[in-house]
């Protein structure tokens, strides 16, 4: 609406859920029995779960309706047929292997292009990612753009890679070893940041030269491809479906997670040009995931799927997407709480270093910061910081880059009133967050601990 200030939610809500309200007492004692932990929360203990926007989305009246069109054949299903041609009006890979998540694809892309000796740079390999390059015994470099690492920085493009790095990693490790370079849009690991189209040009261009292939880790495209187009000079007249049309062409393939801009609750694929990849591909997926007109899909979720991706790249969506979770941001940060900036795509992160200067990195700072969210207000986030990252292939500790903690806004899910209720939540812990105690770990798997370790407080 011309002439008005206030961006709306373009939609209205047809069907509710309702959210339970708990007691501090009883928020305690929950947090003691997951090891205060929130990946082990029941979730209908939580009032407002931000800890993630895979999956967490409400489905359109049209996805609904396209769930009874789902045709369940085993072999060849029109609903395969109908999420392919979604894709490829994106993105225009040759073949197209659906799977049942993200990793799902990681993991078979890994298995067959990865291996020991092998080196995938990337911007910022996203855990799972990172965790399937490091299992075919590849190891992943991130070569995130400098202004990227530096929460408080202001730069339009923090997503980016940083092209000299890779030049240099390409010439250390030699063309041969590097079986693809690997760009995450956005960025989600490195605060939701988008990766502008000239970075992502001289990328394709400097592996072209090397005859390496160029993938995307596509999750966030459509959030990526507004940030261009609000962003990046000579861009605002295109349309977000024709960026990132654009941003496909540039790339010999991608993995996705269908269960962030695929608008869906499920669903991932795979996509690719190389007729040999592919077809080990292929055989992969039929070991573990499916058939390769269903992945490990229901024929529904593929039609889920086909209708999300024409959502997606609506301007109307995009900009109140964008603009929902910029709300929360510009609210802490007038409230001095300090966020990574500018706000990211589908989250704000906090800045849990620099509320939490007292604690050092291994006492785990994140991790604190979020329990404590969850026992003020029952606000689920989730740590992306030393938790995560620190624990090195070899069992070692290393401080990660950033200790943040992630705001995760689940999409057309929260309203106004909700993220104004959370903002009053962190306003209060940021207020007493030089109080907090550091946490140790006490129990924990060899990989990927976030998602199970148990803590203690430090005395
Ligand atoms: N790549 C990125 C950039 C991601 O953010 C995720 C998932 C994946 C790959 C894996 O996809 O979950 O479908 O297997 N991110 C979720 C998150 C879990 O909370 O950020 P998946």
């Amino acid at each position: 609406m011309q002439g008005y200030r206030t961006i709306i939610e373009p939609f209205r809500i047809k069907s509710v859920e309702p959210l339970r309200l708990s007691s501090r007492e009883e928020r305690e004692e929950r947090l003691a029995a997951a090891g205060l932990n929130l990946f082990r929360l029941h979730s209908d203990d939580v009032l407002i779960d931000l800890l993630t926007d895979s999956g967490t989305g409400a489905m359109s009246a049209e996805q609904w309706a396209a769930l009874q069109r789902g045709d369940e054949s085993y072999a060849g299903s029109p609903s395969y047929f109908r999420f392919e041609r979604a894709v490829r009006e994106l993105f225009d890979f040759r073949h197209v292997i659906p799977t049942h998540q993200g990793r799902a694809a990681e993991k078979i892309l890994f298995s067959v292009v990865g291996g020991p000796g092998k080196v995938v740079p990337s911007n910022t390999l996203f855990d799972t990612t990172r965790a399937n390059v490091e299992a075919s015994g590849a190891t992943g470099v991130d070569l995130l753009y400098p202004a990227g690492r530096k929460p408080s920085e202001r730069h339009p493009f923090k997503g980016n890679l940083d092209v000299a790095a890779l030049e240099r990693v390409v010439g250390e490790v030699g063309a041969s070893k590097v079986p693809l370079v690997l760009v995450t849009v956005t960025n989600n690991s490195g605060g939701g940041q988008p990766v502008s189209l000239e970075n992502l040009k001289a990328v394709s261009a400097l592996c072209e030269r090397h005859h390496i292939p160029l993938f995307l880790d596509g999750c966030r495209f459509a959030e990526n491809a507004w940030f261009i187009r609000e962003r990046e000079p000579g861009q605002h007249q295109r349309t977000v479906a024709d960026i990132v049309r654009e941003m496909a062409s540039l790339a010999d393939g991608m993995t996705m997670s269908a269960k962030k801009d695929g608008l869906a609750n499920i669903g991932g694929w795979l996509a690719l040009d190389d007729d040999g990849w592919a077809e080990r591909c292929r055989n992969l997926l039929i070991l573990t995931e499916g058939f390769p007109t269903y992945g490990g899909l229901a024929g529904r979720d593929l039609d889920a799927i086909a209708v999300g991706l024409r959502e997606v790249v609506q301007h109307d969506y995009l900009r109140y997407r964008t603009r929902s979770v910029e709300y929360l941001g510009q609210a802490l940060e007038q409230r001095g709480v300090p966020i990574v900036v500018p706000v990211g795509g589908h989250a704000v992160y906090l800045d849990a270093a620099a509320m939490l200067p007292h604690l050092p990195p291994l006492s785990f700072p994140g991790q604190a910061l979020a329990v404590e969210l969850y026992r003020e207000g029952g606000v689920r986030s989730c740590e992306i910081g030393s938790v995560m990252f620190g624990r090195q292939p070899d069992g070692s500790e290393r401080p990660a880059a950033m200790e943040l903690v992630r705001l995760a806004v689940p999409r057309r899910t929260y309203t106004q009133s909700h993220i104004d209720f959370v903002v009053e939540v962190v306003e209060h812990v940021a207020a007493r967050a030089r109080s907090l105690k550091g946490l140790r770990i006490v129990e924990q798997p060899a990989a990927l601990r976030h998602f199970t370790a148990r803590f203690e407080a430090l005395g």
